[in-house]
């Protein structure tokens, strides 16, 4: 599939020791304050448009979260789903594609799509934050260890921390410190 892509950004819930998941679900249990901003801030988008999740397949089956959500236009990647249902996205959701590639410019494309939200998992993460056209990544930081056999991958190299979340407080919930913070891209210096 050819064509353009725009600016998209990375959400994500990370534990000190960059976990992101075990098996198939959250390595720590459910924090309602990474919950809620994390819902807050994927359905902001102006009357009559939407904001575009793209997620693997694993994370689409395994997590609830966004079916039946109007203010959201999901994209799921599979390869297997893609060639043995002719591309019949899943239950719930609005778009099937074989790749990232694919996913980024379908929704790039779409002119009622206000953002584009990159939703894991690992693989999925790994080719987002590399790619040129990843300009944000929010991150909850959940500031304690949880065994994971998914992580997230390193990007300090290449983004660098803003002032957002603006009024966005850093929470404890259950004695653990869950913070909020938004990184963009680094512009690069010309020699
Ligand atoms: N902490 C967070 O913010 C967060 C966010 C999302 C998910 N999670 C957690 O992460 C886990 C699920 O993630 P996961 O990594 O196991 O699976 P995943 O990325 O959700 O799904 C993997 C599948 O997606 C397809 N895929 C398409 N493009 C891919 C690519 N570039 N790289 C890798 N896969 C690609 C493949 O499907 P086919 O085999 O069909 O081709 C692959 O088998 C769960 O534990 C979930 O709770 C955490």
């Amino acid at each position: 599939m050819e064509g353009i892509i725009q600016p998209f950004s990375v959400m994500v819930a990370v534990c000190r020791n960059r976990g992101i998941g075990y098996k198939g679900e959250l390595p720590w249990p459910h924090f309602k304050s990474d919950y809620e901003y994390l819902t807050a801030t994927v359905n902001r988008c102006q009357p009559g448009k939407q904001n575009a999740i793209i997620c693997g397949r694993h994370t689409w089956f395994d997590t609830g979260d966004g079916k039946n959500n109007t203010a959201r236009y999901n994209i799921v990647i599979s390869k297997t789903l893609s060639s043995y249902f002719s591309s019949q996205a899943p239950e719930g959701s609005n778009y099937l594609v074989p790749s990232l590639h694919d996913a980024l410019v379908h929704a790039s494309n779409l002119d009622y799509i206000e953002n584009i939200w990159i939703f894991g998992g690992e693989g999925v993460y790994e080719g987002a934050i590399k790619h040129p056209m990843c300009q944000k990544i929010y991150i909850t930081r959940i500031e304690a260890d949880f065994e994971a056999d998914r992580f997230f991958p390193e990007f300090e190299n290449d983004y660098e921390l803003t002032d957002d979340p603006a009024g966005v407080l850093t929470q404890v919930e259950r004695g653990v410190t869950v913070k909020f913070e938004v990184y963009q891209r680094k512009q690069k210096q010309l020699l």
